[in-house]
């Protein structure tokens, strides 16, 4: 009776997925904070600036009149048609509001992104080193993660022949990519994403793109694959650019074939997404210049970086291209990450994500730096890191 008890209580094994490391920094800084300690923090891919003020002031005028009841389940058509009319604006690109879908940030639009075009079994490529919730919520999901090395050789993103050889090895039924992309921070060219559209199109192999970074390109413009074609799933989020994180609100563009079965799942899954969250995302867009200004504020970050941290010792990284990252190569100093980047925290008082989260194969060798703080933190940054490097 008791051992029945007992193994009723057992999580079930698809829920055996690995903890997120960042997460492990985040408590180790907040100790030592909690202790006096001054720790400049560059572990969290999160923008310090809140929501713009056009979103939070129809939040509080909602709130005031109250009436917070669910919605349709793919979202207020008005938002809907605001997102649409974004891709004509950004892209020049006609998407209509009837594709667009609103999710409780990108974490439940990769769900039903999943569910609406996977089987179990289904094998999925995605970039090693990658975001890691792609990996653990495809595995959840009973379907099968497919690593795909990427590197400067490959411009640090999956390509045509990489992935044509993935299949050939065992089909893949869908392939994800994000540009800009975590953790690396690299994006890949229009051209490049359009010929890996068309290459996994032509294989059967359906396209997810991870968009959650776009509006945070310094290197060259970030392009939609929806301008390539109806096929692809979008995947995209008011959280990075417009600084919503804990808001909880996002989108994806999908294929039309598809978007009754999406309607299904989020009705059975969620009802509806947070009703205050998406009357403050639809105005969000009207908050466009203060959003320009934080993204000044990042690329002037990139350039404190970029120059400073070479001269502190770290100078091999891989191409700021946009988001708010920078990943470092850290092997120099430590045949491992993890424990460079607690050394880091504990004796220089900066806190960053080793690179074991993202790439169980060379995650030993780098460090995620988050640029999204102040310029201030930067500077710090790069000074103490320089003397603690210096130090030995
Ligand atoms: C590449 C990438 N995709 C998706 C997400 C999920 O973001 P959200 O659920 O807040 O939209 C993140 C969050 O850091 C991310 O880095």
């Amino acid at each position: 009776m008791l051992d029945k008890a007992r193994s009723a209580l057992l999580p079930s094994a698809r829920s055996e997925v690995a903890p997120f490391i960042v997460m492990d920094v985040m408590a180790a800084a907040a100790r030592i904070e909690a202790q006096g300690g001054r720790v400049v923090h560059m572990e969290v891919g999160q923008p310090a600036a809140p929501a713009p003020r056009t979103a939070r002031e129809a939040a509080a005028a909602a709130l005031a009149r109250g009436d917070i009841g669910y919605t349709q389940a793919l979202g207020i058509p008005a938002l809907r048609a605001r997102i649409a009319r974004h891709y004509r604006e950004a892209h020049g690109v006609g998407v209509e509001a009837e594709r667009v879908v609103v999710t409780t940030g990108s974490s439940a639009g990769f769900i039903l992104a999943f569910l609406a075009l996977f089987e179990p079994g289904d094998r999925v490529a995605v970039a090693s080193p990658g975001y890691p919730p792609y990996r653990h919520s495809l595995t959840a999901l009973g379907c099968e993660p497919v690593p795909i090395e990427i590197s400067a050789a490959t411009n640090w993103s999956i390509t045509v022949e990489a992935l044509a050889a993935a299949h050939r090895r065992k089909p893949l039924q869908g392939v994800l990519v994000a540009s800009p992309a975590n953790p690396t921070g690299t994006m890949m060219r229009a051209e490049a994403l359009a010929q890996l559209i068309a290459a996994a199109e032509d294989r059967g192999i359906r396209f997810i793109s991870d968009e959650i970074y776009h509006g945070l390109d310094y290197a060259f413009a970030a392009e939609t694959a929806a301008k390539f074609s109806e096929r692809a799933l979008i995947i995209n989020s008011f959280s990075k650019y417009f600084c919503m994180t804990g808001w909880r609100v996002g989108w994806m563009v999908v294929p039309a074939p598809l978007l009754r079965a999406v309607e299904r799942l989020q009705q059975n899954l969620s009802i509806s997404v947070p009703t205050l969250s998406q009357i403050a995302a639809a105005a969000a867009f009207e908050g466009r210049d203060e959003m320009e200004a934080v993204k000044h504020g990042y690329e002037e970050n990139r350039r404190i970086l970029t120059e400073g941290l070479p001269q502190a010792g770290l100078e091999k990284f891989l191409p700021v291209d946009g988001a708010f990252y920078l990943y470092a190569d850290v092997s120099r100093f430590s045949p491992d990450s993890l424990d460079f980047a607690r050394r880091m925290l504990d004796e220089a008082g900066v806190a960053a994500t080793p690179g074991i989260d993202f790439d169980p194969l060379h995650g030993k060798e780098f460090v995620r730096f988050s640029y999204a703080g102040s310029a201030a933190d930067m500077r710090e940054a790069v000074e103490r890191i320089g003397n603690w490097l210096r130090k030995g």
